[in-house]
């Protein structure tokens, strides 16, 4: 009977030793399992006399609850402590800032598109679009620049292979779209450029805007009066004029190049011209019934002069404190 008294001091030190349920559990074996030094002493009872067996029965059982009692206190405490811990773990202050979502702007460049596309919209142009990786034929040889010609020097182009470059204009917008739609045609297409030249003033990709259009009667004093018109909306200046000055593209003739005033003075934003017969002639528009104007505009120039940028890298070297500014979503 000492010796069982004993027991539950020794359970109560060792279940204290016990962090886990699995700890316990193991030590629970110890005293109360199937080969528990209780059942054991349970067994032990068919020795005693009749007298003596309730007695000592009696006596097994409390010790028996009285290290139960011990085991379940335990376990209490052993999962009080878990779920502290728990509730330590996943503590959320709610009382600190959120994470802010900064709201992002459109880039300069894609802004001057937008505003190109709608102006031209609003006086029926659409809008068509071609492939960055040109074809040779589309890129130079429809447009009147057969091989060997000396304006393909002028443009210092991006070869993929023997067939194909990195468009060096716009203008094979222009084939392409007369290929797929018969006249009237009235076009604007904007879109990135490529050429081998990089330094403060030009970039290897940049952006240009193409028009086109090509009816019965349309003549040079419409092409003047669209991109005068163009160009009063674009700055919103109903004061700017706009110069020609003679020059020289093959894919049209007369060619000019396109100059307005600005700050008294006079500068340079793109060429245009009569769309030369040779051109229709490639997408089979009959000549003598149809006749039509084509203009192409930098559009880095045209943001530059609107947004008062004096530099061209910065839109093309993403710093986000830049772009930002211009603000437009
Ligand atoms: N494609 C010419 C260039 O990149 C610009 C140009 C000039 C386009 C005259 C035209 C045009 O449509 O008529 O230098």
């Amino acid at each position: 009977m000492d010796q069982l008294k004993k027991l539950i001091e020794l359970a109560k030190i060792d279940f204290e030793k016990c962090e886990t349920q699995t700890e316990l559990d193991n030590a629970k074996s110890k005293y109360i399992g199937k080969t528990g030094p209780l059942t054991e002493a349970m067994r032990g009872l068919s020795k005693l006399s009749n007298e003596e067996k309730p007695k000592a029965g009696a006596f097994i059982n409390e010790v028996k609850s009285s290290i139960e009692v011990l085991l379940s206190n335990r376990k209490n405490d052993i999962q009080k402590a878990a779920m502290l811990s728990q509730l330590e773990d996943e503590y959320i202050d709610v009382t600190l800032p959120g994470l802010k979502q900064s709201e992002g702007s459109l880039h300069p460049i894609s802004l001057t598109m937008h505003r190109i596309e709608n102006i031209f919209h609003s006086i029926g142009f659409d809008l068509a679009t071609g492939p960055e990786i040109e074809d040779d034929y589309h890129n130079f040889t429809a447009l009147n620049i057969p091989e060997a010609h000396p304006a393909r020097a002028m443009h210092d182009t991006f070869y993929i292979d023997k067939n194909h470059v990195l468009r060096t204009h716009t203008s094979p917008v222009q084939v392409r779209y007369m290929q797929n739609n018969q006249p009237p045609l009235k076009v604007i297409s904007p879109g990135r450029v490529y050429r081998v030249d990089s330094d403060a003033t030009h970039s290897p990709m940049f952006h240009q805007v193409e028009g086109l259009w090509v009816d019965k009667n349309v003549n040079f004093a419409n092409l003047k009066g669209v991109v005068q018109d163009f160009l009063q909306k674009f700055f919103e200046d109903k004061n700017l004029i706009i110069r020609f000055r003679p020059s020289f593209f093959p894919f049209t003739e007369p060619s000019a190049e396109i100059d307005m005033s600005w700050n008294g003075g006079w500068l340079e934003i793109g060429g245009c011209g009569m769309v030369h017969p040779e051109v229709l002639k490639q997408v089979n528009i009959n000549t003598e019934e149809f006749q039509g104007f084509a203009f192409g505009l930098g559009v880095e120039r045209l943001t530059m002069l609107k947004y008062h940028i004096d530099d061209l890298r910065p839109f093309f070297t993403n710093d986000l404190r830049f772009l930002k500014q211009f603000g437009g979503r």
